[in-house]
């Protein structure tokens, strides 16, 4: 006599109408943000070489984007702007520029969209010519000398709309600075997504590629976390939560998925997740060799970031991912 299995889990997945009964985890285009890249000129949309199917564009180019986004579902950007290096300095005085190409970004997508939720990079990078975060001094990026810059930057991308401001840089205290400069300024209704728990990781290449943004000299370790931490990253996300995040940010995603599992479990507050760059050219560049499914990888990449608690998740892969589900 065979031994009887008293308990079988299999019973759970016979079929398609089960599995989807007793699904724990999805994702919709509810959960996802599209980073988009932005450049000066007329009709640019440039391919950016690390990420197939990721472009750098002009204004008339993201209005577009913007509204085929929208018409796909998703419902808020995170915009990153690439600044022409002779207007970069060392207190990245572009970055306040009313008609700067940032602030004219944000116009425009609110002229197309008006209900796109736009999130606003706050960071000196882009706009800075040491391509650090923070203000360098030195050889040393200054904390508290970055903290005003950073301050006025969020405050100039409120004026032009931005629904989020999204502090990038990781310095210590800008999330209440910023906060406190926004409420002075009268942008009480305008929120902070701090990028509280972002790792100094090699995942981002891709993306410095695309903005040129990469430092001139040294590396982003003495702001941005070290990869071996996480008991490090309760402490950055209870700071920032107490200085007034609306919401937190791990970054990377894929390789620290039980960072985000740590932080979606003491967060108080939404926890958003950043698939970055890197993450995106690494499934890219499989598929386009044949080695890896594509759609299947990335719809169970993102799935990953739901399962280990992400409410919200940035990803270059949200417009296809909207295509495959919402797409006619
Ligand atoms: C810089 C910034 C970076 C990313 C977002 N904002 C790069 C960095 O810290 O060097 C990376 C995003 C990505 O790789 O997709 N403020």
């Amino acid at each position: 006599m065979p031994y009887q299995l008293p308990i079988r889990c299999r019973r759970n997945r016979r079929n398609e109408s089960i599995r989807s009964l007793v699904r724990e985890n999805c994702v919709t285009t509810d959960d996802l943000v599209m980073p988009l890249f932005i450049i000066e000129g007329k009709n640019k949309k440039i391919e950016v070489k690390s990420m197939p199917g990721i472009f750098r564009m002009s204004l008339d180019q993201l209005k577009k984007e913007c509204v085929e986004l929208w018409s796909l579902g998703i419902k808020a950007v995170a915009l990153f702007p690439a600044i022409d290096d002779k207007l970069k300095d060392k207190l990245a005085t572009e970055s306040v520029n009313d008609k700067g190409l940032f602030q004219r970004a944000i116009r425009a997508v609110k002229e197309v969209t008006p209900e796109m939720v736009v999130i606003a990079d706050v960071a000196m990078d882009p706009y800075s010519s040491d391509g650090h975060d923070g203000f360098v001094e030195n050889g040393e990026i200054v904390n508290d000398k970055t903290l005003p810059i950073l301050a006025a930057m969020a405050v100039s991308q409120a004026k032009a709309g931005a629904d989020i401001v999204a502090p990038s840089d990781m310095m210590d205290g800008r999330v209440g600075v910023i906060r406190q400069a926004l409420d002075k300024a009268g942008f009480t209704n305008v929120g902070i997504m701090s990028y509280s728990v972002k790792y100094a990781s090699a995942f981002y290449g891709p993306f410095r590629d695309a903005l040129d943004s990469a430092p001139k000299s040294g590396d982003k370790k003495t702001y941005q976390m070290d990869p071996a931490n996480v008991k490090e990253a309760t402490r950055e996300i209870s700071l920032d939560i107490a200085e007034g995040a609306d919401f937190v940010m791990v970054k990377p995603g894929l390789p620290y998925l039980d960072v985000v599992r740590k932080v979606s479990e003491i967060s108080t507050v939404p926890v958003a997740v950043y698939n970055v760059s890197g993450e995106y050219a690494m499934l890219n560049a499989a598929a386009k060799n044949g080695w890896l499914d594509y759609e299947k990888v990335v719809k169970e990449s993102l799935l990953a970031f739901k399962r280990a608690g992400a409410d919200i998740i940035l990803s270059y892969h949200a417009k296809e991912f909207a295509k495959w589900v919402n797409g006619k």
